[in-house]
């Protein structure tokens, strides 16, 4: 039988998921919060960045966005009511410790509080992030991932985080995707902080795995029964054509892609054989630390959207391969121009789940934007709907074949902050109206609601 005949076959209901399985939406609290100079927080990168001239779409920012930190109850509400029981947000290290180091802001730590609060009592799980990009300003001045000392400055804000919420909290990931804010914010300079090159580049990568395991090793010193996670950015990726050249090109795509960050973590090393100029990487590392670089995490959140298409390239320095645009490829695409592409997130879950060492694996990310348009106060985007649709099933799939896939979180739960692409990209389940702040369930927001009802959490 053809895949996609196969797929057709599988319908899609919750219990075939089993009862134990995990069902949520994600969040993080730069896309969402707004209040940025609220009761005390201190500037982040992000602050930073989203005022300088010509980085963001229509020099949007996120010091409003959704407004989360004054209409946290009743996105709470509204999540409760659409059958969502578990909730992935991120901890804002700037609303908690301003300065990065040093004094803690009880007014932050306070929102956090509250909010976790009010989850645990209209029964929504908890799953924390500890570090969403959002980096302290003041940090950054000092180097901010390039400079080692952040291990310590990080330690210092996981310990005042699993202190003041660890009796409650018992998910946590420590970091979001590092390979895109060390690529995107200290190598391409496309993201806060805006740094280019191997100079930073190279440290960050080194200094943002170090503290993956650092913080997860703070979360277990205090409660060994947490679970404790991390979550990686990953896309299926495949050569252009059969021939050596693209294959070896795309091998080395997806070592810097999909294996960079866990490796190290499960004790294999970096990826140097396949990506040559991380050689350059000894030079900020110190004896001990392949050893400091390892956690046996819990889980391991997969965050997938896409596949790659990769062809050899002279031109791009380095890595020597570049991808060949979705656009490009006459395939269908969401409205940042990813290829829509089920398979991908199968294939990805077979990839981590074939390392002996990784445990759990949820999905921590999933989700489509697209431009939803409003008729008689209603979005019918179907698009969205048909996306997680089939992407579910492809979770599916890996399910039965025996995966060890433990949940699925939507990205997102409202349209929110995109970072480089501003408001535009919708991401929601639930519409956002920037103007008035008014919440307009989509009808994506509905079909999860329906799906997911009667869930045991
Ligand atoms: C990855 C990031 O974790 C999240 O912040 C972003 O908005 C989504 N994926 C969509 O790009």
């Amino acid at each position: 039988m053809v895949k996609e005949e196969q797929e057709k076959k599988l319908s899609l209901k919750r219990e075939d998921f089993g009862k134990d399985f995990k069902w949520g939406v994600s969040t993080a609290a730069y896309q969402i919060e707004g209040s940025h100079q609220a009761d005390g927080k201190g500037p982040s990168i992000w602050d930073i960045f989203t005022a300088k001239r010509g980085k963001i779409y229509q020099a949007h920012n996120g010091n409003i966005a959704c407004d989360f930190y004054n209409k946290y109850e009743e996105d709470l509400y509204l999540m409760k009511d659409l059958n969502i029981h578990n909730f992935r947000f991120s901890i804002s290290w700037s609303r908690v410790i301003p300065a990065g180091v040093g004094v803690p802001n009880p007014e932050g730590i306070d929102f956090y509080n509250k909010l976790i609060d009010k989850c645990l009592a209209l029964d929504i799980e908890p799953w924390v992030t500890l570090y969403h990009w959002d980096l302290p300003a003041a940090l950054e001045q000092k180097g901010g991932w390039t400079n080692r000392e952040i291990i310590s400055w990080f330690k210092d804000y996981v310990t005042l985080c699993v202190q003041c919420f660890g009796d409650r909290v018992k998910n946590w990931m420590v970091l979001n995707e590092p390979l895109v804010f060390v690529g995107a914010g200290y190598f391409l300079g496309v993201h806060a902080p805006g740094k280019r090159g191997m100079k930073n580049f190279l440290p960050a990568i080194h200094h943002a795995a170090l503290c993956q395991a650092e913080g997860a090793r703070i979360i277990k010193q205090y409660y060994p029964l947490a679970k404790v996670g991390t979550t990686f950015s990953c896309s299926f990726i495949e050569p252009s054509r059969p021939i050596q050249k693209d294959i070896m090109a795309a091998q080395r795509i997806d070592a810097l892609v999909n294996r960079l960050f866990i490796e190290p973590a499960l004790g294999m090393g970096y990826p140097v054989e396949d990506l040559k100029f991380l050689k350059k990487m000894e030079k900020y590392q110190l004896p001990g630390d392949k050893a400091l670089l390892q956690f046996d995490f819990d889980f391991i959140g997969v965050q997938n959207y896409t596949r790659e298409i990769i062809k050899h390239s002279w031109f791009v320095p380095y890595i020597k391969a570049r991808n060949i645009k979705a656009e490009k490829r006459k395939v269908p695409i969401t409205a940042m121009k990813w290829e829509i592409y089920p398979d991908s997130i199968y294939q990805m879950l077979k990839k981590f789940n074939s390392y002996k060492k990784v445990r759990d694996i949820y999905v921590t990310e999933n989700g489509a934007a697209f431009k939803d348009i409003i008729e008689d106060g209603r979005i019918n985007d179907k698009r969205r709907t048909n996306y997680l649709k089939g992407y579910l099933k492809a979770v599916l799939q890996a399910k039965k074949e025996g995966m060890n896939v433990k949940g699925y979180f939507v990205w997102s739960f409202t349209d929110n902050f995109e970072w480089a692409e501003g408001f535009r990209p919708r991401f929601g389940l639930v519409h956002v109206d920037y103007q008035t702040q008014k919440r307009t369930i989509k009808a994506s927001g509905k079909w999860y609601s329906n799906f997911l009802r009667n869930q045991v959490k």
